[in-house]
């Protein structure tokens, strides 16, 4: 059953290798104040840097720079980034980067007007904004998270020790995001196959909820399939454009919010993900990998015929002669064999999780109610355990 939704995207996409051009046909559409957004520095030795900086010099923009932004963006280099779209009077946020770049750049854009602290209003109270929105612009560089084409921003605050994502509306949707596969190439294998988990995490999250007939769960299955055939391909070849292009492009549907229309939707993973990420400022796509096995292996008792499907149509596994449990228990090992072999950790030891921070990321994960199985604070306790193998 299809449950009862709106649904709009007002992100414009320009994907392939020319892409880049069509940042001619955006700029004219804005004032002339940009805000050139990117992270630690990748831009600059990829060209990509010098390629838009002419660009934005022959639309006849002034050029204000806010580099620096780290993966997993923090509360104060937002404080940072509002005082200086402010002062500059800022028509358009140009983020150019991954989805911590992106992500950040949603975040300076509600909040360089808001007039309390947006840590409070926006990740605290998960409030809707009321104030002047900044336009964004993406030129994306890394794949996984999906924050091209979504109203995600994730924030984290050390100090209070929290990780917090809030899905904005479509209000605060990058008006338009440039997807040049090409661009990706130069991604550290790491970080690369970090990405593709991340895209499998997010499907996961939405895939294993309700057990209706859902047109989504097809979708997603053929989403999966696409990633683990193009993600055995790119691991070897990284410039392979076929498999770099499928991956981009499954990335932004794994997460631009229109597989989770009309169905239930799950999140743990990422619940608990976000709090160990807090304590540990490790790779996003990392951690996901290192907790989803024994978090869906405690949960696949409640979700059985799911699991059963999971392995069927996504793993291919034969379920003659077998029972239901181990049909589901072979898809999972099937998986867990796909995640050993594209190099992913299996570990949160190796994230520097220790024992003693296993009540603090469980107080920290917000629980929800959308999967198979409401967790409590052990069960919780009990995955992290699980994870540290
Ligand atoms: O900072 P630079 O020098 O650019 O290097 C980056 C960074 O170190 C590097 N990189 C990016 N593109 C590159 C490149 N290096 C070489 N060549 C390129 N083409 O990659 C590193 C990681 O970048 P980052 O943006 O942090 O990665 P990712 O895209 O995985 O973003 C992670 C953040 O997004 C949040 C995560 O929690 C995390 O904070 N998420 C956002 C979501 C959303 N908006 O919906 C959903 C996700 O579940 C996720 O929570
Ligand atoms: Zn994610």
């Amino acid at each position: 059953m299809i449950g009862n939704f709106s649904y709009s995207n007002p992100t414009k996409i320009y994907f392939g290798e020319d892409s880049l051009n069509f940042l001619n046909e955006e700029l004219p559409k804005y004032g002339k104040n940009i805000l050139l957004v990117y992270g630690g520095g990748s831009i600059k030795s990829t060209g990509i840097y010098d390629n838009i900086i002419k660009i934005l010099k022959e639309n006849g923009k002034e050029i204000f720079e806010d580099g620096g932004v780290m993966p997993n963006p923090t509360v104060e280099k937002l404080y940072e980034g509002c005082k200086r779209a402010k002062d500059n009077n800022v028509d358009l946020i140009l983020a150019v980067g991954g989805g911590s770049v992106c992500d950040y750049a949603k975040a300076v854009s509600v909040s360089t007007y808001c007039e309390e602290d947006p840590w409070d209003k926006y990740y605290l109270r998960m409030e809707d904004v009321d104030n002047k929105i900044i336009p964004v612009g993406c030129v994306l560089t890394m794949v996984g998270t999906g924050s091209e084409m979504n109203g995600g921003s994730v924030i984290t605050n050390h100090a209070a020790k929290l990780k917090i994502g809030h899905v904005f509306g479509d209000n605060v949707f990058p008006k338009f995001s440039i997807l040049n596969p090409v661009f990706t190439y130069t991604i550290p294998q790491y970080q690369m196959v970090a990405g593709f988990f991340d895209i499998m995490s997010h499907i996961l999250e939405q895939y294993f909820s309700n057990e209706d007939d859902n047109t989504s769960d097809y979708i997603m299955e053929g989403l999966l399939k696409s990633l683990i055939h193009s993600s055995k391909i790119a691991v070897k070849n990284p410039t392979d454009y076929e498999a770099r292009s499928n991956i981009m492009w499954t990335a932004t549907w794994a997460l631009n919010t229109f597989v989770a229309k009309g169905k239930l939707t799950d999140w743990m993973v990422h619940m608990i993900g976000h709090s160990i990420g807090a304590y540990t400022n490790a790779t996003h796509g990392m951690i996901l990998s290192a907790i989803s096995l024994p978090y869906y292996r405690f949960i696949m008792p409640y979700g059985l015929q799911k699991f059963k499907r999971y392995a069927i149509n996504v793993w291919n596994v034969n379920p003659e002669g077998k029972t239901d449990e181990e049909i589901a228990k072979e898809g999972l090992s099937q998986m867990e064999a796909y995640m050993k072999e594209i190099g992913l950790v299996m570990s949160i030891k190796d994230l520097g999780v220790t024992e003693d921070m296993f009540d603090g990321i469980a107080k920290g994960s917000f629980i929800l109610k959308g999967g198979y199985k409401t967790l409590s604070h052990d069960e919780i306790i009990h995955i992290l355990k699980k994870s540290m193998i």
